[in-house]
């Protein structure tokens, strides 16, 4: 049984597929959750092939109940909870006469109020975990559109900066408990959520999901007496002012 143990919602691909299977190399047993069942099994299967110790479970984690019962799971099997990964997400591009409250649900409810719940569901594990060594950790996925607003995708680039506001709130509060928290601010990666617009910004030119996963291992490295709140990662040149960054 591991010694350490992470949670790492949106699992199945892209960034926090990454960010598993570095948890997992970096010792960690882990719990990975995502909506699609399949896929979710077959990533678990891949980190499983590559020696890591994974379970996986499938649902929408827009809805309380999947949240409350990953966390469950979770304590059941590790009975710890040392690095907490919010980074299940989705984005919806609408002009702003054109938005429906359909999409403006679907954003907030993943992005913004699941990541909420989560850190809810898991803070006594979290000061467990604080306790025991001062350096839990919550690793939530944000944006680059967390940092600035951006055309067309307005309401995902208010989501993430929910996303920053809040996890800077959490340093803040859980500071005496030893839980830091981290924004990851991203422009361009590529994975599937990127795939609208590779026609525009070639694959090979985004960040990669493997330099997202680096910057958090780095943060596993920190001594107790230091916080990074956000890390922002950019395209060289500083991305794409005025197109949407993901
Ligand atoms: N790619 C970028 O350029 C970029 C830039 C900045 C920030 N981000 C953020 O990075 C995070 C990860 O995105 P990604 O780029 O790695 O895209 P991705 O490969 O499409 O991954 C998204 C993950 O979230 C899961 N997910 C989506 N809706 C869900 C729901 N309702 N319930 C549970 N799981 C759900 C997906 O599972 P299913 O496939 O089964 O739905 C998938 O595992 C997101 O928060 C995104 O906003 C991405």
């Amino acid at each position: 049984m591991a010694q350490r143990a992470a949670v790492v919602t949106g699992a199945s691909s892209g960034i926090g597929l990454a960010i598993a299977r570095m948890l997992g190399q970096e010792g960690y047993g882990l719990t990975i959750a995502a909506r699609r069942p399949e896929k979710l099994a077959e990533a678990a299967q891949t980190l499983r092939d590559e020696g890591l110790e994974v379970q996986e479970i499938a649902g929408n984690l827009a809805d309380e109940e999947v949240i409350q019962s990953v966390v469950a799971a979770h304590k059941a099997k590790y009975d710890r909870l040392d690095v907490l990964v919010n980074n299940a997400g989705v984005g919806a591009g609408q002009a702003v006469a054109e938005i429906t409250a359909k999409r403006v649900d679907l954003q907030l409810d993943l992005n913004l109020r699941s990541l909420i719940l989560f850190y809810r569901e898991s803070i006594e594990l979290l000061r467990e975990a604080g306790a025991e060594h001062r350096n839990a950790l919550v690793v939530n996925t944000a944006s680059i559109s967390g940092k600035q607003g951006e055309p067309w995708l307005s309401v995902y680039s208010a989501t993430k900066h929910g996303v920053v506001g809040f996890t800077e709130a959490m340093n803040k509060e859980l500071a005496a408990d030893g839980i830091k928290s981290c924004a990851l601010c991203p422009g361009f990666v590529d994975t599937p959520m990127t795939d609208f617009v590779k026609g525009a910004v070639p694959a090979d030119q985004m960040i990669r999901p493997d330099d997202i996963a680096e910057g958090v291992r780095m943060l596993l490295r920190l001594s107790p007496g230091c916080v990074i709140p956000e890390i922002i990662f950019q395209q060289p040149g500083g991305g794409l002012t005025g197109q949407p960054t993901g």
